[in-house]
């Protein structure tokens, strides 16, 4: 039986980089999850038969929403959802399964690397039929239905039997559970020479992959131990805990120093490797060499036509921001177009879309490639090990040769988080109101707020972060977070090139020092925030 019920707005349902994500405290309101739900449905047309893809990444009250959202994926007129078994699906699986079964769009829960548990963070974000992020308009969109919203849509109904793959009715739509690897695991067969990485694994390559008790670790198991051949026990941390074990599943050099220690040190495996929360993110690391993610997508897209989805070449690159030039000098040499982004893999879904770019990548451990609509964890680790089984070569190697060819970007992002978040727009207006006289200053040659102008549909997105940019590629980047739950994170990016190979050896926090200082000093970080440090550096 359809039902509605009557429902109040709820202050701040805006979505950020990517969908609305609170305290799992704050979704746990009576109505909250509902009326963004609702949001959601009322923000599309025309889906009234047509399929939805439902799956999170596992986090504590995953369970709770996908049930609430398939309700109401009923009750509001939905044909079919296709949810993953338990609810589970890595974002970039989703992203797939959509385009699949060309469903009209798909709900993700997840708040991607936030920590999980009843304490931690939960979040709910749309997907189009693209299998992409949705874009602004229609983000903006759910906003507004947020602000207004008198009521939702559900259906009085039992919980679905989500442990088993199979068929069931909810009301009149039908419901797939579907087994959250087996048609990804697919999808990497074709894109990627499984029977070359198999040959040198069989001839020595040792990996570990962490996937930090969150989504990935069945899809590690599935793809590298039981089709690649790596031994068992190369995926480490691998079954999904609703909190993640405590930890953040973030892969970064802090939160998954374990690994990295260990395969840093020079004692550990040849390769290492750790994806996120809801498998989207991925962090690459070699004997005695951390890739940055930016170096990785350059690194990638240089070498990319070695693996068989891409033999063909690439149509472009595109880059956010904040993610270091290092691309743009593969694509010059590529004679191909490097597109700038805003922060957010949203932004990319256009230039896939119109097949401009192939390959995409954030510095905030993201890359991916116009085989589905997300970032892709997994698939980035499986480029790696396509490029390292083709090129025969250490991860140490590739990187050096990478850079004595194209120079490096020395790259470094020095997190400030849980401001005050009035100090903390104190501080970007300030550097707002400094723009002007800050040019001709300390070899700064252009200040801006850097605005997206979209090639394709041409919209425009303004306030993406304040840029200082320096003679030969250097710059300072400063961007507030738009993903987190508490007080305000301030981002700063700071780069600098060196085209010298003798000087490609520095360690990097001393290669930057004076941009470092630079950063602290223009932005008066300390007087106006308290912190003399950040508390996260990548
Ligand atoms: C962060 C990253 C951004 C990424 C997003 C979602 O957003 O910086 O690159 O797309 O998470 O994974 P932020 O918190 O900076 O807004
Ligand atoms: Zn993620």
């Amino acid at each position: 039986m359809i039902e509605t019920i009557a429902t109040k707005p709820f202050d701040g349902q805006r979505p950020g980089t990517s969908g609305l994500r609170k305290k799992v405290t704050v979704f746990q309101q009576p109505h909250y999850a509902e009326n963004f739900i609702q949001s959601i449905f009322n923000s599309l047309e025309s889906f009234v038969g047509k399929t939805l893809v439902i799956g999170g990444d596992g986090r504590f009250y995953n369970k709770e929403v996908v049930q609430i959202a398939l309700r109401m994926a009923a009750a509001n007129g939905f044909g079919k959802v296709i949810v993953g078994q338990n609810g589970l699906l890595s974002t970039p699986a989703a992203s797939h399964l959509i385009r699949k079964n060309q469903a009209f769009g798909g709900i993700i829960l997840s708040a991607s690397h936030n920590p999980g548990g009843p304490d931690g963070d939960f979040g709910i974000k749309y997907n189009a039929s693209n299998g992409g992020p949705a874009p602004e308009k229609l983000t903006e969109a759910m906003f507004a239905h947020t602000q207004t919203i008198a009521s939702y849509k559900t259906l009085r109904h039992a919980d679905v039997n989500l442990d088993k793959i199979g068929h069931h009715t909810l009301g009149s739509m039908q419901v797939e559970v579907v087994d959250p690897v087996t048609d990804y695991a697919a999808l990497m067969q074709t894109l990627f020479d499984f029977d070359l990485i198999r040959a040198r694994i069989k001839s020595g390559l040792t990996m570990k992959f962490d996937g930090m008790s969150a989504i990935t670790g069945p899809y590690g198991k599935h793809i590298l131990e039981d089709t690649l051949g790596f031994a068992q026990g190369t995926v480490i941390n691998g079954t999904p805990l609703p909190d993640f074990g405590g930890h953040h599943p973030d892969p970064n050099l802090v939160h998954a120093k374990e690994l990295c220690d260990s395969v840093l040190s020079g004692n550990g495996p040849d390769f290492g490797a750790a994806s996120d929360g809801d498998g989207d993110r991925n962090l690459i690391v070699g004997k005695g060499i951390y890739v940055t993610p930016s170096d990785s997508l350059a690194i990638i897209a240089a070498n990319m036509h070695l693996a068989p989805g891409y033999k063909a070449g690439i149509a472009g690159i595109a880059r956010s921001m904040p993610t270091s030039g290092a691309a743009d000098r593969v694509a010059a040499k590529m004679g191909l177009k490097c597109y700038e982004t805003p922060t957010g893999w949203k932004f990319f879904g256009n230039l896939l879309d119109a097949n401009k770019a192939t390959v995409c990548g954030e510095e905030s451990f993201g890359t991916g490639s116009n085989h589905v609509r997300e970032k892709d964890g997994l698939w980035a680790v499986l480029m790696w090990l396509n490029i390292l089984a083709a090129r025969k070569q250490s991860v140490a190697d590739i990187v050096h040769a990478h850079w004595a060819e194209y120079g490096r970007n020395y790259y470094t992002r020095h997190d400030y988080e849980e401001v005050d978040l009035a100090a903390a727009t104190n501080l970007m207006n300030g550097l707002r109101n400094q723009l002007p006289s800050l040019v001709g200053q300390h070899s700064i040659e252009k200040a801006d707020d850097f605005a997206y102008d979209d090639p394709i549909d041409g919209s425009r997105t303004t306030g993406q972060g304040i840029r200082l940019l320096m003679a030969n590629g250097a710059r300072v980047i400063y961007r507030l977070s738009g993903t987190g739950t508490a007080g305000a994170t301030l981002r700063v990016y700071i780069e600098k090139y060196e085209s010298d190979p003798s000087k490609h050896n520095q360690e990097t926090q001393s290669a930057l020092a004076n941009l470092i200082t630079l950063s602290r000093s223009v932005a008066q970080i300390e007087k106006l925030t308290g912190r003399a440090q950040p508390t996260v550096i990548t």
